[in-house]
């Protein structure tokens, strides 16, 4: 009786880890250390884990359902007749000293948000058993790209973080500064840090580079992909980072240097097709994915899985492909988006004026997506974290999903709006 129930663990721990050395397409010896354990329970299960957020934007205001921002920022507030987010009130006459109130108060904001944020991150970080393999950060590095707010994105989290970074620009970055900064310095400024960041982590972007008579020229997307794995290499997933948006496309002319950006939709069209014999998740990082925008990542996306259906039905496994990004910065949701039959997730994965964050987890059998709000720990007890809903990421489907993470503060403010509603409906009667 008792071989038996050994045999059984035993050959469940056969074939757990076929599962597992299955990953990388060939079936790898079984390691010493998972025959000799006695219990199946006690099987390490490779997890990858990438945490995700956008809009670091020095300096940019606080979101409005940020609390402990807003409570932060009430004294200035008041001071310099600003309302809750930070756009002067009705009939006051703005002169200098409000309006250095203003972007005093702005940068005072996000520098509580961006610290706040650290410090959760960082908490988090040192909690864990197995390191997450890198912070994705969905654009909007700076808010406006002068190089004083470089300088402060460098020091609060380029410099010293624990982590790998794996970096996007956003419309803050580049689009929306183009031709409105003396010589395009400010877009330039980004630009060139951007392709130095690359350069200096060996990440390959699509950009080239060549003299034309006494400039230089760069063309391309800055789009690239990269393979991360988990720290014993077990479990590995393709990162895309795409910057601003699927169709966004400019050319920036600053001192001796040109700038031909083309929308990296070519590009993320090429990759998929490389990397459709692929069993690894595709992980698509872009700063902004709404409206039409959203539409056309659908659109590259369903005819994908359309086309790629019957191979992953033949091989028996499940397409695990998202999509990641921020810009609107009140939102943090998942909307798991059904196509060819499979769950692909579009998420918004939180940013640093409101707060949020978000941590993936992939094991070899299942993927999650969890939601977090970082805490001010002074004001709620030494407590950094906040951990908000976990989504189970892909498999089949039937409908369209949507999850919409919510915290403490945000859920009172829902009910509270709805039982006013309610209260206001009743006395209608
Ligand atoms: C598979 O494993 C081999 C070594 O065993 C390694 O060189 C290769 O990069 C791995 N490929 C994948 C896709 O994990
Ligand atoms: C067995 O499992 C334990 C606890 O999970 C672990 O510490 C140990 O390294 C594993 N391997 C062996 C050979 O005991
Ligand atoms: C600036 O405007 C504010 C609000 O209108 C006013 O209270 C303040 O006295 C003004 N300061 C100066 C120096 O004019
Ligand atoms: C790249 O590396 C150079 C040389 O070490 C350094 O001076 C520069 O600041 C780095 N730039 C970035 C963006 O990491
Ligand atoms: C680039 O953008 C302009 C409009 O700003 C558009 O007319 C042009 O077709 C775009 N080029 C590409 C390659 O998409
Ligand atoms: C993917 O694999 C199938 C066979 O397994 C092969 O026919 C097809 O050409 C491959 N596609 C690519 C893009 O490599
Ligand atoms: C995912 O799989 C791991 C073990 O492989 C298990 O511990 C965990 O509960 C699973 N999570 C979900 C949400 O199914």
């Amino acid at each position: 009786m008792r071989q038996e129930i050994m045999l059984a663990i035993f050959i469940t721990i056969l074939f757990i880890s076929t599962v597992i050395s299955q990953e990388n397409g060939t079936i790898t010896e079984i390691p010493q250390e998972v025959l000799d354990n006695s219990t199946a329970t006690s099987i390490p299960e490779e997890i990858l884990t990438f945490l995700l957020m956008g809009d670091t934007q020095f300096h940019f205001p606080c979101e409005q359902d940020n609390v402990q921002c807003k409570h932060v920022s009430k004294k200035n507030r008041a001071r310099f007749f600003l309302d809750n987010e930070l756009e002067f009130l009705p009939g006051v006459e703005v002169n200098e000293t409000v309006r250095q109130g203003k972007e005093s108060t702005t940068t005072l904001e996000s520098r509580f948000a961006n610290r706040v944020q650290r410090q959760a991150l960082d908490a988090l970080i040192g909690s864990m058993d197995y390191k997450p393999a890198a912070l994705i950060i969905n654009g909007d590095l700076t808010d406006f790209g002068h190089l004083h707010q470089l300088h402060e994105f460098r020091k609060v989290w380029y410099d010293n973080f624990p982590i790998p970074l794996l970096l996007g620009l956003g419309n803050h970055d580049y689009d929306n500064n183009v031709n409105d900064c003396v010589l395009n310095f400010c877009a330039h400024t980004m630009l060139s840090w951007y392709t130095d960041y690359v350069k200096n982590h060996s990440i390959v972007a699509d950009i080239t580079r060549k003299p034309v008579n006494m400039d230089v020229e760069y063309t391309g997307s800055l789009a690239y992909t990269e393979r991360v794995c988990s720290k014993n290499g077990k479990m590995c997933a393709f990162v895309i980072q795409l910057n601003n948006a699927i169709d966004y496309n400019v050319t920036v002319s600053s001192l001796f240097v040109n700038w031909n950006l083309v929308p990296p939709i070519e590009y993320l069209s090429k990759e998929l097709i490389i990397l459709s014999n692929t069993s690894l998740p595709i992980l698509v990082n872009l700063h902004q994915c709404s409206g039409t925008r959203s539409v056309k990542v659908k659109r590259m996306l369903n005819s994908w899985m359309l086309n790629m259906k019957a191979t992953f039905k033949s091989n028996q496994k499940v397409p695990r492909l998202g999509v990641f990004y921020a810009h609107v910065h009140g939102r943090h949701e998942v909307v798991l988006e059904c196509m060819g039959g499979y769950k692909i997730p579009f998420v918004y994965i939180g940013s640093v004026p409101n707060n949020r964050f978000s941590k993936l987890d992939i094991t070899s059998l299942n993927a999650t997506i969890t939601g977090y709000k970082a805490r001010d720990s002074l004001m709620h007890n030494g407590e950094m974290l906040e951990k908000l809903e976990t989504v189970k990421l892909w498999g089949p489907c039937t409908g369209t999903e949507t999850i919409r993470f919510e915290d403490h503060a945000t859920r009172k403010r829902r009910n509270f709006i709805r039982r006013a509603r309610n209260q206001a409906h009743k006395s209608d009667k």
